[in-house]
């Protein structure tokens, strides 16, 4: 028996949830993978940073899913908008959601709403041409810059932030990103950990990469760096050596400074209308493991402040959606009848790209176990019926084709982001330039 099955999302955990059907099913299965954006590959196109090409060429992995003979993408189509659960649970057999996790988590703390204090998800947004943000809408004038958070993101960010645009400009990052980060003020990055250097989440392979920037001097006080205790894990370890390393290390005088910081607290945002300074509080761990402060306060003289505190998902309409995890409850993977979830937004924004891999087959496999069936109406006549012409694969090309047609134009690397979705959509013909 046949399967028809909408997979919400075109990110990893919907693009290995499309394969891990197909692969795993010993009946043929049809899958329309559906996006809200004209483009696919989710944070692998919107998130991973520009420098990291490496990682972006996962893309070419992805891509050949796409390409499989019963496997659809249909772009420009959301779930909440153009389609309704009622709509996909009519139209095919069993839905998977894998929209993962869009907005920023907030840290609570007064001047939060300042302008220039903001939230790494739009930052990254911005240095990564998402069609939600403006190329217009960070200017980098301030000569102090505080990031907060010391996970994987944080590391972007301020790596981002400390390069020069020289450094990016063979990657994909929009052109009018890439003057922005040419005229960039910044001299100084503080970056900021509520805890030690042992409960950093950022990676050993992100943070030796930090310590690379030829641009940026790299900088950590040595009572700080000290960490009590000495049985961590390797990666732990790894991570200890390297910031204390860079303890003993003074300023040869690059351009910019980072300073990874450690044991502060964010307590306040200070400014009127935009940030003008961060007031931080040190912090210790109290004996049952929390962070308390110890009422001792200094103040950073920034003029921006990055939250990178994680990201969140957002409930999607009509699906159960859990306010106290932030993620929708699932027993491996499956919802209620006919409906499944995959990637961050079934387990929280955690995990490289290849997490969601085993997370996807989890689901699938719970899936093809229910054999659900449902399905009575067609996709296709559906979205014709309300003026909704999706996004194909072959547009997607199209516009993967006209980016990189703007690379070579502008003498940079292999693809140069395309700006804006009216750009995207005039670029495969859909709409008249
Ligand atoms: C800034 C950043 C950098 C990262 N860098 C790396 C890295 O270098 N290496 C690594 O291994 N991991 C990295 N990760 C982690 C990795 O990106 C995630 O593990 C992975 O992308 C999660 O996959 P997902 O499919 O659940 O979510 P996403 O990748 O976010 O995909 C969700 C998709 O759903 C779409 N969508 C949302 N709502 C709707 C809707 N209502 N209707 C239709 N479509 C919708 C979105 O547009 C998006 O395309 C990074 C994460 C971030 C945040
Ligand atoms: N190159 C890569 O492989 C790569 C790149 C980017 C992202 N990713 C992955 O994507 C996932 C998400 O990364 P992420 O960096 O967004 O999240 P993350 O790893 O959870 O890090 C969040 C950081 O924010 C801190 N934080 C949280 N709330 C705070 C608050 N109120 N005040 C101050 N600090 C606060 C956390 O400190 P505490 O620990 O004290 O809570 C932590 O340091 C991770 O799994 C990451 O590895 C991977």
């Amino acid at each position: 028996m046949s399967l028809r099955v909408a997979v919400v999302g075109s990110g990893p955990a919907g693009i290995y949830t499309a394969e891990a059907l197909v692969k795993q099913s010993a009946d043929p299965v049809d899958v329309d993978v559906l996006e809200r954006l004209p483009t696919p590959y989710g944070l692998v196109r919107y998130g991973v940073a520009p420098d990291h090409t490496s990682i972006k060429s996962i893309a070419n992995y992805l891509r050949k899913v796409l390409e499989l003979p019963r496997v659809r993408f249909l772009g420009g189509v959301t779930l909440g908008s153009e389609v309704s659960v009622e709509d996909l649970l009519a139209c095919y057999d069993a839905v998977v959601y894998c929209t993962g996790a869009m907005v920023d988590r907030k840290m609570g703390i007064p001047g939060e709403d300042l302008l220039s204090s903001v939230a790494a998800t739009d930052f990254v947004n911005w240095y990564c041409g998402h069609p939600d943000v403006s190329p217009e809408a960070f200017e980098l004038d301030s000569p102090e810059v505080a990031v907060i958070g010391v996970g994987n993101v944080a590391v972007d960010v301020v790596r981002v932030l400390a390069k020069t645009a020289e450094d990016l400009r063979a990657t994909d990052v929009p052109d009018d990103v890439l003057a922005r980060l040419a005229d960039s003020q910044v001299k100084a990055i503080h970056m900021i950990g509520r805890r030690g250097p042992e409960h950093a989440k950022f990676t050993l392979k992100e943070l030796r990469e930090l310590g690379e920037v030829a641009n940026a001097d790299v900088c950590v006080r040595p009572d700080e760096a000290v960490v009590l205790g000495g049985d961590f894990p390797r990666q732990i370890k790894g991570n200890i050596d390297v910031l204390r390393s860079w303890s003993e290390r003074s300023p040869v005088g690059r351009p910019r400074r980072l300073d990874v910081r450690f044991w502060l607290r964010p307590v306040e945002i200070l400014g009127t209308t935009r940030v003008e300074g961060l007031r931080l509080e040190r912090t210790r761990l109290s004996e049952d493991g929390r962070v308390v402060g110890t009422g001792e306060f200094e103040t950073l003289p920034v003029g921006m402040v990055l939250r990178s505190v994680g990201y969140q998902s957002v409930p999607l309409p009509g699906v159960p959606f859990s306010t106290e995890t932030m993620t929708v409850p699932n027993l491996a993977g499956r919802v209620r009848d006919r409906e499944y979830v995959a990637g961050w937004l079934k387990r929280g924004p955690t995990g490289v790209i290849g997490t969601n891999k085993s997370d996807a087959a989890e689901t699938v496999r719970t899936l093809l176990a229910d054999a659900p069936s449902g399905a009575v109406a067609s996709i296709d006549e559906l979205l014709a019926a309300r003026g909704v012409r999706p996004v194909t694969y072959e547009d997607w090309q199209a516009i993967e084709a006209a980016e990189a047609d703007l690379a070579r134009t502008l003498g940079r690397g292999e693809r140069v982001k395309l700006v804006g979705l009216e750009a995207m959509l005039a670029a495969c013909g859909r709409i008249a330039t």
